[in-house]
């Protein structure tokens, strides 16, 4: 995926950068592994690999729970991620970054934490049609949970936010504002800084969704001034089951915690207990512990590389991978916003999505078929499913023209 247009060349050796990412170069179905369902995964480069490798060879011990010294070293090089992580998103400190599951986590904690504490009836949530599953249904629940109303700003039919229609829905009502920053079923950037100032113009606070934006752009929680952005280590480079929560120091400081046990606390008593202060207040339990080392791992790799030249090489697959589709008779791309990461949903006319996937899988083309998580994006656009390309920087021109050959292949089985 792709920031805005870069100033920057596509200057990038992406040879060099494929060798960085064993799982590129096996095969499937005996043919080349063409890997783009990035949206949905991404590869981990060996310095990543090694990292998660090493880290359980060496280190591995329960942290914040033992004096001895694998423990001590754990601990360290856990709490060492935290710092890492919160520069690669500009937090303030370390007590803004939430260790969580994932961004489904991430949003859920807020929406149960801050919602239930903040929201009741005649308040609103403000979201849009083009949000994952994840920043829907968390919302719909505390909406029950708290007699507040959920609204849903519409989009149009490249894809994009109809500002004047959510500026229209934001109002002294609306206490909360949750967007995604780049959609994973339409490759929309939404204009996320313009949402967050109008939003709090209301008085609303406002959550970023930024599991497509975090590996692919840059992501600066201060400049954009949100309140809480969460993000996945697994779709940039790292670990699964592993992603990050950021919320504001004051904001955090006011919330419940989301779950209860130990390392949440500071003293446990039957009459009273005293939780801990940020940011173990909301992580109980023994948590993930080289889910962090691992994406500290994934974010000095891809700053290493660098997210301007990262940007320009996806930028220029985006733009040739359009044209080379748009050739295609029969194809039809779903989601065309003039701002624009590189993920390419789009449906044939000769073959249902999830037929074409299968044939082009025998191809060794892996590409995500099917709502992508997004229901309420294939209704808006009238389909029930999607084929989706989603590129990253380890993928080149021919990977294209092999997704090109493979839904030409698709069109002599059907
Ligand atoms: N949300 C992920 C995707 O878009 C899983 O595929």
């Amino acid at each position: 995926m792709t920031a805005p247009a870069s100033s920057t060349a596509n200057t990038l050796d992406v040879a060099a950068v494929r060798e960085a990412f064993p799982i590129l170069h096996r095969c499937v179905h005996d043919k080349p592994l063409v890997y783009l369902d990035n949206a949905a995964t991404t590869q981990k480069p060996l310095v990543v690999l090694d990292t998660i490798d090493r880290y359980y060879r060496e280190t591995n011990a329960n942290v914040h729970r033992g004096v001895h010294y694998l423990s001590e070293a754990a601990t360290e090089a856990y709490e060492g991620s935290r710092v890492r992580i919160g520069q690669y998103i500009n937090a303030a400190g370390y007590e803004e970054i939430i260790y969580v599951r994932g961004t489904t986590e991430g949003i859920n904690l807020v929406a149960q934490s801050w919602g239930r504490t903040n929201l009741g009836a005649g308040d609103e949530v403000l979201i849009t049609y083009m949000e994952h599953h994840s920043n829907i249904v968390p919302w719909q629940i505390v909406c029950e949970q708290t007699g507040a109303t959920l609204k849903v700003a519409p989009i149009n039919d490249r894809g994009e936010l109809i500002w004047e229609e959510f500026e229209k829905l934001l109002t002294e009502r609306t206490k909360f504002v949750s967007v995604v920053h780049i959609s994973n079923a339409l490759g929309t950037i939404n204009p996320v800084k313009q949402i967050v100032d109008a939003a709090h113009a209301v008085g609303a606070k406002v959550m970023i969704d930024a599991a497509q934006a975090a590996p692919h752009m840059p992501v600066d929680v201060r400049a954009l001034d949100c309140d809480f952005l969460a993000f996945s280590a697994h779709k940039m480079y790292g670990p699964t089951g592993f992603g990050v929560l950021y919320g504001k120091q004051d904001l955090l400081e006011a919330m419940p915690p989301y779950q209860a046990g130990g390392d949440m606390i500071k003293s446990v008593r039957f009459e009273k207990t005293i939780y801990g202060d940020l940011p173990y207040k909301f992580e109980a339990g023994t948590p993930h512990i080289v889910g962090p080392i691992g994406l500290a791992a994934a974010m000095d790799y891809v700053e290493s590389i660098g997210l301007d030249q990262i940007a320009a090489h996806e930028q220029d697959l985006l733009s040739y991978a359009t044209q080379r589709l748009g050739e295609v008779d029969g194809l039809r791309l779903i989601g065309t916003a003039e701002h624009k990461a590189s993920v390419l949903s789009f449906v044939l006319d000769f073959a249902h999505p999830l037929d074409a996937g299968t044939i082009m899988d025998r191809m060794g083309v892996a590409v995500r078929t099917g709502h992508h998580c997004a229901e309420p994006v294939m209704e808006r656009f009238g389909v029930p499913a999607t084929i989706r390309a989603s590129l990253a920087f380890y993928n080149t021109r021919e990977e294209i023209e092999a997704l090109v050959r493979s839904i030409e292949k698709v069109r002599q089985f059907v």
